[in-house]
Formats: structure tokens, C-alpha cells, sequence
């Protein structure tokens, strides 16, 4: 997703710039100048006033790295350039192997204009740009059902903003096979197998993470299963069942996000934790629901001033194996006629949630049961 603009030497290069420019072609993400005499000053300052660059794009510039090579002509203009740039408030130097500046703002620098608020909404809160603050990375996330549906999509997500995921699920060769995706993906993860209803389960998972990566900073319990029965036919142990997966993901990880002093617990609940899905049968699954809500609400106040948030997503009916049963096919199309969208919602409609719950700009919020 890069757009690359490779700068060469000639002076037919700067007019395939102005072109560029005029044409109103797009922003780069980076531009790479590989010249190191006068016009790599030029090229920079065309560049960056002309607005060439993205918020956050990147300018590589080259550096005479072999002394024995280049003239002194080069190392002046090195030196210049490099007295330019840390006088420049519009860049930020980030590597210096090889050279390279990010651009803190897309504003071209004129003098401080007078009725220009330079707040935090101007130049994004601690400069740094919404996208940017909506980023995971260096964060560790676990995924509890993450070997497929919604907590598939959730485990992408994740670590597509940036963090490393921790994929567990109750069946090892599905977690294995969504590892595999983020790896070709470029994204760290690690499949771990593991029911979430069982504590000595629960415990050693979260002492491995904490072993491999130190902390746990995002915990999505998704994990949970729909039996489908009539109220009356409801057995004890399908109503401890369903509870059992649904309610316990919490408590894996709370003792580490508290001592850690931050921590995000994301909790999969369910559109019948308030609604009838009528006329689907599912007693033990809506209640246990409706409790996830509750394990919410409850203890996000409750931590909040520990670091530690807590809400959770309450997706509609998703298209995922979950409603490919034979008991829930049948209401595919009578479901449909009342949602407003008129289909299921799919996977990838719930991914922004997760991430947006996850990171730094939901901040503010905490035991909240976020409708999708
Ligand atoms: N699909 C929907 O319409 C829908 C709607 C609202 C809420 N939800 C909720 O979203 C979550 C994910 O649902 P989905 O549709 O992706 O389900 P799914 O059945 O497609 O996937 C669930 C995953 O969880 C794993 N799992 C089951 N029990 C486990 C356990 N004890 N320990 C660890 N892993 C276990 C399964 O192996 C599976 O990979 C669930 O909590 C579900 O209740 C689903
Ligand atoms: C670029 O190279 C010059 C000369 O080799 C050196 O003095 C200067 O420190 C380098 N700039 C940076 C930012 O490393
Ligand atoms: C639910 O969890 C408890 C505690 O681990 C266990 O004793 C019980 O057998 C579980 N019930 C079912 C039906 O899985
Ligand atoms: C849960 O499901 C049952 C029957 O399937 C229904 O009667 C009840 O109203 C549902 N409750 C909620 C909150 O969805």
C-alpha cells in the first residue's frame, strides 16, 4: 500500500514532479531523494511545501555513508541538509540508517497565523494523528475463540493495527491455521489451544503469554457457544455449560492488567443480551449473554482509575459457522426481514469496534455495551 516515488537525478525528474503535483495526483506515503548535492535541498523544500507527502509519510534521504567517496562538496550539503532538517518543526528525524524524517504535519510552515488555535485538536493529541492514535502497536492481545467467525476477524484486526496477537481456541488446529494467515500477513501471533471453561486451562495460557511477550494489554473474551433449546428443555448442564465459557474469560485476565496498571478487556456479548431473537430458543445463551453485559458494566467503574477498561461488542446476527446449524438455518430469512440493513452482518463489519475499543482513544469510556 505504499506509493513509491523514486526521485532520479535529472532535471526531467523535478518537471515529472511539478507534473505530478499539477495533475493532482495523490500524496506519497515516502519519498526516497537519492542525490547529495544542491538539489537534494531543492528536492526536500519541493516536497515538503508543495504538500507532496502524507501526514506520517516519509522522506529517505541518502547520506554519503562512505567518507572515503564522496567530496566535500557532498558533506556540506550532508551537513546543510542535516541543520535544515532538525530547524524544520514539520519533520521529525526517526532512523538514521539511512537517513530518513517523518512529517509531523501536513501544513506547509508560514509564520504563526493569527487566529489559528494551536491546540491539541490541531496538531492531534500529543501530535499524533487520529489514525495513528488508533494504532496497537507494541500492545499484546489475546483472542479466546479467535480460530474462526468473529474472533477470527477480531485476531486480524488486531494485529493489523499493530499489536501481537495471541490466538486461543479449544480446537489447537484452527487457532494454527488463523496463525498461518497473520503470518503470511507479516503480523506475530501464536496459537495456543485451550477451554476457556476450565481454569487450570485459563491459567497456564495466561503465564505463557505473559512468559513469551511480559504483559497482557488487550484480552478479547469471545469464546462461546449457542446450544439452541426451548426454555423447558433447557438441561442444568447445558444452562453451566454455556455459562461457564461465556463468563469466566474475564477473570483470566484481570490480575495481570491490575498489576500492570493498564489493560483493555473487550468482552463478546450478544445482541440478545437486550433483544428477543425471536423466535430462535436460547435461554441459557441469552441470559448468559445479558450476564457478559453485567461483567461489564460492573467492573469497568469499578478499575477504571486502575488502568484497566472494560466494555463489550454486541453484534446482531453474524454470519459465521455459529448460525450455519440446522436449527438456525431455517431463520436466516426471517431474521433478515427485521434487520434494518437487510442482511446478517459480517465479520469484517465488527472489526473497527475491536480496535477502537482496544486503543488509546477510548480512553475515556469504560463498561460500555457497544451495539453493532
Ligand atoms: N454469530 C453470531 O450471530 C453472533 C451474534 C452475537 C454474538 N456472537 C458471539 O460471538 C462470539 C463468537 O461467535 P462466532 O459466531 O464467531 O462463533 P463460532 O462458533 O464461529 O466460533 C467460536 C470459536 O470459539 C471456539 N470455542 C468454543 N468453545 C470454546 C472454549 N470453551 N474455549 C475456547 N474456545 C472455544 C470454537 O472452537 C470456535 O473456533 C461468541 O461469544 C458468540 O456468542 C455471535
Ligand atoms: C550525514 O553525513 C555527514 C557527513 O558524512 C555527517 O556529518 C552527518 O552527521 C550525517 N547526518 C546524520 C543526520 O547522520
Ligand atoms: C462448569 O465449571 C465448573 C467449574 O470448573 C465445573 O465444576 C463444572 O463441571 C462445569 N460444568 C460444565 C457443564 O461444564
Ligand atoms: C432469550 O430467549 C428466549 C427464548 O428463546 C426468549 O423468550 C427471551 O425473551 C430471550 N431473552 C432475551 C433478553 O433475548
Amino acid at each position: 500500500c505504499l506509493s513509491m516515488l523514486p526521485v532520479l537525478y535529472t532535471l526531467g525528474s523535478t518537471i515529472y514532479l511539478i507534473f505530478l503535483r499539477l495533475m493532482n495526483c495523490e500524496q506519497f506515503d515516502m519519498v526516497f531523494i537519492v542525490v547529495a548535492e544542491q538539489s537534494l535541498i531543492n528536492y526536500y523544500s519541493l516536497i515538503i511545501c508543495s504538500n507532496m507527502l502524507k501526514m506520517n509519510g516519509v522522506i529517505c534521504l541518502q547520506n554519503k555513508t562512505n567518507p572515503a567517496k564522496s567530496s566535500d562538496k557532498d558533506e556540506t550539503v550532508a551537513m546543510k541538509m542535516t541543520d535544515i532538517i532538525n530547524a524544520d518543526p514539520r519533520v521529525e528525524q526517526v532512523s538514521a540508517v539511512p537517513l530518513s524524517f517523518k512529517i509531523g504535519s501536513q501544513t506547509c510552515p508560514r509564520d504563526p497565523q493569527p487566529g489559528i488555535t494551536t491546540d491539541g485538536v490541531f496538531w492531534g493529541y500529543k501530535r499524533r494523528c487520529i489514525l495513528d492514535r488508533l494504532r496497537l502497536d507494541c500492545k499484546v492481545a489475546y483472542v479466546t475463540g479467535g480460530g474462526q467467525g468473529i474472533g477470527r476477524a477480531f485476531v486480524h484486526a488486531l494485529g493489523e493495527a499493530g499489536a501481537k496477537v495471541a490466538i486461543i481456541d479449544i480446537a489447537l488446529e484452527k487457532a494454527q491455521a488463523v496463525a498461518k494467515e497473520l503470518e503470511v500477513n507479516g503480523i506475530k501471533s501464536v496459537a495456543m489451544a485451550a477451554d476457556v471453561s476450565k481454569a487450570e486451562d485459563v491459567k497456564r495460557i495466561v503465564d505463557s503469554i505473559v512468559a513469551n511477550w511480559g504483559r497482557i494489554d488487550i484480552a478479547c473474551n469471545n469464546a462461546g457457544i449457542n446450544m439452541n433449546s426451548a426454555s423447558e428443555d433447557t438441561t442444568l448442564e447445558e444452562w453451566d455449560k454455556t455459562f461457564n465459557v461465556s463468563l469466566r474469560g474475564l477473570f483470566m485476565c484481570c490480575r495481570i492488567m491490575l498489576s500492570q496498571g493498564y489493560g483493555k478487556i473487550i468482552n463478546t456479548a450478544s445482541m440478545a443480551s437486550l433483544i428477543v431473537p425471536h423466535p430462535q430458543k436460547q435461554l441459557a445463551y441469552n441470559t448468559s449473554k445479558a450476564g457478559v453485559v453485567k461483567l461489564t458494566q460492573t467492573p469497568g467503574p469499578e478499575w477504571i482509575d486502575r488502568g484497566v477498561r472494560v466494555s463489550c461488542i454486541s453484534p446482531g446476527i453474524v454470519d459465521t459457522p455459529l448460525i450455519h446449524t440446522d436449527a438456525l438455518k431455517p431463520l436466516v430469512q426471517r431474521w433478515s426481514n427485521n434487520i434494518p440493513a437487510g442482511r446478517l452482518a459480517r465479520v469484517t463489519d465488527l472489526q473497527a469496534a475491536v480496535v477502537y475499543l482496544a486503543s488509546e482513544v477510548s480512553d475515556y469510556m469504560t463498561g460500555h455495551n457497544l451495539v453493532i
